[in-house]
């Protein structure tokens, strides 16, 4: 059978979301922050979660999803 860490990772994220869109980026602009542009992980698969570190590419690869970070800019 299929390993469970295997199912684990081919999973779908995003059910419903700008399908239609290859990845799903949303910018908040937030005053105050130390750096001009943080980007924040919603595909649970980072090395550095909380922060993205582009491992959202072979996911969407992998799945089919089209997650993206959530990005805070000052
Ligand atoms: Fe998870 Fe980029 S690594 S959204």
């Amino acid at each position: 059978g299929v390993a469970r860490s295997e199912i684990e990772t081919q999973v779908v994220l995003n059910p419903s979301i700008a399908k239609d869109s290859p990845k799903v980026v949303d910018t908040v602009e937030v005053s105050g922050l130390e750096k001009p542009v943080t980007a924040y992980c919603r595909c649970w698969r980072s090395g550095t979660f909380p922060l993205c570190d582009g491992t959202h590419v072979k996911h969407n690869k992998a799945t089919g999803d089209n997650v993206g970070p959530l990005v805070l800019k000052k």
